[in-house]
């Protein structure tokens, strides 16, 4: 262990993920053991520059693996963008003794983590994103607790589309990444889903779909879409107008951002967390630990952000195939 890192600053930082918890539980118990303090950072990165930390120590983490959200509460910071306030961040860091922080978040989170590397604060990063559109890692905390819920949510749908014969138009997250709604659409069957990733055709992707499920002996439809794609109550009422169903529209909303983190996501969070500090203790920083394969691999920051990660479309093959003959 490098006896440089005595003390760091943990945050979570950008939307809240099913997990950030663990991962905290993760880091401030791995610091412990390897003697180093930790502070955490609330409201992401405009704790940092506003000085809103609060001491962690072993029992501040007790009980939270289970629980969705984050204990240190979250932000998109505006001021962090600025020089001005990434210079009141590192002032923040000084006066604290920090000697490295650990973001955990999306994107977003690491180009803040950037910024403050490159002002001499060594950080590491932990991805978590509902969205999984982090180009550096296979997998991001929160991922599957989300996929979970929709597929909870929709198989609900599911029992009220069936008795009134009806079709269901389901809007999920994911930004501008198809990633969530692909994953769920294969889970429940979905007779069409649509992402951002691929060209919507309407004709084709929606209205032949579901006259091909009715023509199955279909007599209700459900049909997943991206938010990146467009709004669903859009989709919705071209579908009226195309196949003249009278569909139903569900925005599943923050609902999918909350809620006890799935066995993944807080084995993935522990496994990160416990990664984050100890390549901060073994002296190496500015890198986020990412999944290859089930491996947790250290990625240079600005390597990963250039980074991009491309939908597996082989998963939309497969959808096609199960639901071509409708379901
Ligand atoms: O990045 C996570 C995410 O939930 C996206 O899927 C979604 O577009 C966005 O955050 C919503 O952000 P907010 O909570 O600020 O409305």
């Amino acid at each position: 262990m490098s006896n440089a890192v005595k003390r760091i600053g943990i945050l979570t930082s950008g939307g809240d993920a099913p997990g950030m918890n663990a991962a905290v539980r993760a880091v401030v118990r791995t610091a412990i053991g390897q003697g180093i303090h930790c502070v955490g950072i609330r409201r992401g990165w405009n704790g940092l520059i506003n000085s809103d930390f609060v001491r962690l120590d072993s029992s501040s983490v007790s009980h939270i693996i289970n629980k969705g959200g984050t204990i240190l509460y979250t932000a998109r910071s505006e001021e962090f963008m600025t020089p001005e306030g990434r210079q009141r961040a590192v002032g923040t860091c000084k006066l604290l003794g920090l000697d490295g922080i650990v973001a955990i978040g999306g994107d977003g989170t690491f180009r803040g983590a950037l910024e403050l590397s490159r002002l001499g604060i060594p950080v590491v990063g932990i991805p978590a994103t509902i969205d999984n559109d982090v180009g550096c890692t296979k997998y991001t905390i929160g991922f599957d607790t989300a996929c979970n819920t929709c597929i909870e949510c929709i198989d609900k749908l599911r029992d009220t589309m069936q008795s009134h014969e009806r079709c269901s138009v389901v809007e999920v997250m994911g930004r501008r990444a198809g990633f969530l709604a692909l994953y769920v659409g294969i889970s429940v069957g979905a007779t069409a889903v649509l992402i951002p990733e691929r060209e919507l055709n309407f004709e084709q992707d929606v209205v032949e779909k579901i006259r091909r499920a009715r023509l199955a002996g279909n007599t209700h439809y459900m049909v997943v879409l991206a938010e990146g794609v467009g709004k669903g109550f859009y989709i919705g009422e071209r579908i009226r107008e195309a196949v003249g169903v009278d569909p139903r529209v569900t925005v599943l909303g923050h609902i999918q951002r909350g809620g006890a983190p799935t066995g993944r996501d807080r084995e993935t969070a522990s496994r990160m967390g416990y990664a984050a500090v100890m390549a901060m203790a073994q002296g190496r920083s500015n890198c986020i630990i990412g999944t290859d394969e089930g491996h947790l691999v250290e990625i240079e920051i600005e390597e990963a952000l250039s980074m991009s990660k491309h939908l597996q479309m082989e998963r939309y093959e497969v959808l096609e195939a199960l639901t071509n003959t409708g379901d």
